[in-house]
């Protein structure tokens, strides 16, 4: 059996856990459809995440701003409908959680009962820490994101490293130890320093997975159209690509488009 399978027959947020103290990394990759988190829980991925890049990667806007509650329901919902074994976390979108803990709470629960989700990640530190405290106590398990936090992209202004200065960097580990101290079970650490990144996770007993956060940390996640390659106008330094889809996908539809065109497709064989 493959490293990536072993052992564990479902992924629960104590698997992740220990996992970390086992020393083992964890593997984690978005999905937004049911095809695709099919392929993705097959292949041994230990969570899913049915991040709010979406909104850039299936509807197309520029930022993850515009995608709202209902949608990332549906998302997700056809995710979970896929999975056998990955533990399926799914994004509080932008406007969802940042007004009051109790609309936090209503979000969250949504997400639970309408898509079948087993936990929410939320883009924060302090600031949110009400909200969070609001949905953990109603038995949601938060996964915590720090660093790049995609929904604050007009804050910061660009997509640039996060917490290279000093005073950016201790209000992270400070985030970071609060989001364990009221009971996030994992954090997500979104293009940093890899330096900070590994003090982060020695520093708490929760998982944090990097992305763009370097080797030091206790797993990594990748935005799944990103790592095949169907994107390819994205050339950030952490992005390793594992296929050319976009070229493989774009050969063979225009291999159809011209079989089509010389009434080569369909053949004797391929009709009735
Ligand atoms: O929405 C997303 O895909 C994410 C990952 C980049 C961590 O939050």
């Amino acid at each position: 059996m493959s490293v990536a399978k072993r052992d564990y027959k479902r992924i629960t947020v104590k698997t992740l856990v220990d996992m970390k103290t086992n020393g083992e990394k964890i593997s984690m990759l978005t999905a937004y459809d049911f095809t695709m988190a099919k392929i993705v829980d097959g292949a041994g991925v230990d969570v899913i995440l049915v991040g709010d890049s979406a909104s850039n990667v299936m509807a197309g806007h520029e930022t993850t701003l515009p995608i709202t509650l209902d949608q990332m329901i549906y998302h997700a919902a056809g995710v979970v409908r896929a999975i056998e074994r990955s533990l399926v976390v799914v994004d509080l979108p932008f406007g969802s959680y940042q007004s009051d803990p109790k609309e936090a709470l209503r979000s969250a629960i949504r997400i639970m009962k309408e898509s079948g989700g087993h936990a929410v990640k939320l883009e924060g530190g302090k600031e949110i820490k009400e909200s969070i405290k609001r949905i953990l106590h109603a038995g949601i398990p938060v996964m915590g994101h720090l660093g790049l936090t995609p929904q604050s992209i007009y804050k910061f202004g660009t997509y640039t490293v996060r917490a290279k200065e000093d005073e950016e960097a201790d209000k992270l580990k400070e985030d970071a130890l609060m989001l364990e101290r009221i009971g996030c079970f994992a954090i997500v650490l979104e293009k940093i320093p890899a330096k900070l990144a590994q003090e982060v996770a020695e520093s708490v007993t929760i998982p944090v997975i990097g992305i763009g956060a370097g080797n030091g940390v206790d797993g990594q996640v990748l935005v799944l159209h990103d790592m095949l390659g169907m994107t390819h106008e994205f050339h950030p330094r952490f992005l390793r690509r594992y296929m050319n889809l976009y070229e493989d996908m774009n050969k063979a539809i225009s291999q159809y488009v011209e079989d089509v065109k010389n009434l080569d497709f369909p053949n004797d064989e391929e009709q009735y």
